[in-house]
């Protein structure tokens, strides 16, 4: 097949990311410039500042990956532009999809609008070596994000199959919003992890309760968060709290902190609590499409225990586990341009007129539903 090189732009939430991917799968040029810094004091994202800051980052990262193409020879063989049109935050979204589909209509290239989701999925394509295999079809899809939680089976290009999902917080919001708790800067999830390392070996954890859902594949993380809650509140002596008031509940974790021991051991049973759900819920999966293999992706799934875990299902259930680098489970732009290639075999490149309108979604579900 024809190696196609595409220019991709993402910009769904907090990280401003351009690259240059060959085949979907080679990544010849890739800038990622992360807000993180903006957004710690405040907590979270603030979408306003953080259009802002697309406005001002993606013109020179573009700038930055075209030089580079340049340099390469290969500026002139760009075929079309990948940009995340969804789901994220809509004046972030607008600004990625604005320049970039600006950019391909003054060179008269089409634009493919890609899920945000499903660049996730398909970051398990790009290689950072020759040699390192595609993932095969079909295959159980897990990702595991600050937004979203979600588990698919991907029949083929262009056939996802909705499994399940989170139905309150994803897993890494429920990791950021307990590292908070515990005292760790946005977004705690990595800090945590940190935190829950130190847990002496063999250490008794008090298990967090997961709470049971519905469907099969679904998940419920906020559940986690009450009762990490719970428990921090009876380790700072303040149990006539109730675990219900979030800031109140800062504010008297940050006049009365945790010990580190208790710190401690509330990260190790989130961290616990949370791969253990995640791990259930893929072995499920895998047991019933055991013609699966499976992939991972999403912030999330930079997680080490999360990773050893799913190892570990997918070595027992005999099926072969394909997790990005780290580079690309996080947000970045290279997993939009494999994604984009996906689409442009499925012939779903589009000329786009950005003067008639830029559309973006704030929500944008994969993949149809598992049939009843
Ligand atoms: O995919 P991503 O970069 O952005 C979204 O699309 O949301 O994921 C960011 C999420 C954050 O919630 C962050 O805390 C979490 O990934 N994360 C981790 C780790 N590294 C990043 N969560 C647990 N353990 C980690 N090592
Ligand atoms: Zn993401």
């Amino acid at each position: 097949m024809r190696e196609r090189l595409l220019l991709s732009i993402e910009s769904s939430c907090d990280e401003s990311a351009v690259a240059l991917v060959r085949g979907g799968r080679e990544v010849l040029a890739e800038r990622v410039a992360s807000q993180t810094a903006i957004h710690a004091p405040f907590g979270g994202v603030i979408p306003e500042v953080a259009a802002r800051a697309h406005h001002e980052w993606l013109p020179r990262l573009l700038g930055e990956v075209l030089k580079e193409a340049e340099g390469l020879g290969v500026a002139s063989e760009i075929e079309g532009v990948a940009l995340t049109t969804g789901p994220g935050l809509v004046g972030s979204l607008l600004v990625g999809a604005g320049i970039g589909s600006a950019w391909a209509w003054a060179r008269g290239l089409p634009v493919l609008n890609v899920n945000h989701l499903e660049g996730h999925l398909r970051a398990a394509w790009l290689r950072d070596a020759a040699e390192v295999e595609a993932p095969t079809l079909p295959a159980i899809g897990l990702v595991v994000s600050g937004g979203h939680t979600l588990l698919v089976r991907i029949e083929r290009d262009g056939a996802v199959q909705r499994l399940g999902g989170t139905i309150d917080d994803a897993a890494g919001e429920a990791f950021d919003k307990i590292a908070r708790l515990l005292g760790a800067p946005y977004p705690g999830g990595a800090a945590l992890s940190a935190l829950a390392a130190k847990a002496p070996r063999g250490a008794q954890i008090t298990p967090l309760p997961i709470a049971k859902t519905e469907g099969l594949y679904d998940f419920s993380f906020s559940g986690v968060k009450t009762a990490a809650i719970r428990q921090a509140l009876v380790a700072s002596g303040l149990t006539d709290q109730s675990p219900g008031r979030a800031t109140t509940l800062t504010r008297q974790f940050a006049e009365h902190p945790l010990p580190e021991a208790a710190a401690i051991a509330i990260a190790a049973a989130t961290e616990q609590a949370i791969v253990g759900a995640l791990r259930a819920g893929v072995q499920r999966a895998l047991r019933a499409n055991p013609d699966c293999s499976l992939i991972v992706g999403g912030g999330v799934a930079a997680n080490g225990p999360l990773r050893d875990a799913l190892a570990n299902v997918a070595s027992e259930e005999r099926r072969t586990l394909v997790v990005p680098p780290l580079k690309w489970c996080t947000d970045n732009a290279a997993m939009i341009g494999a994604a984009g290639e996906a689409l442009l075999r499925d012939e779903r490149g589009a000329y786009q007129d950005p003067s008639a309108g830029v559309e973006v979604h704030a929500q944008w579900r994969i993949g149809t539903a598992v049939p009843a």
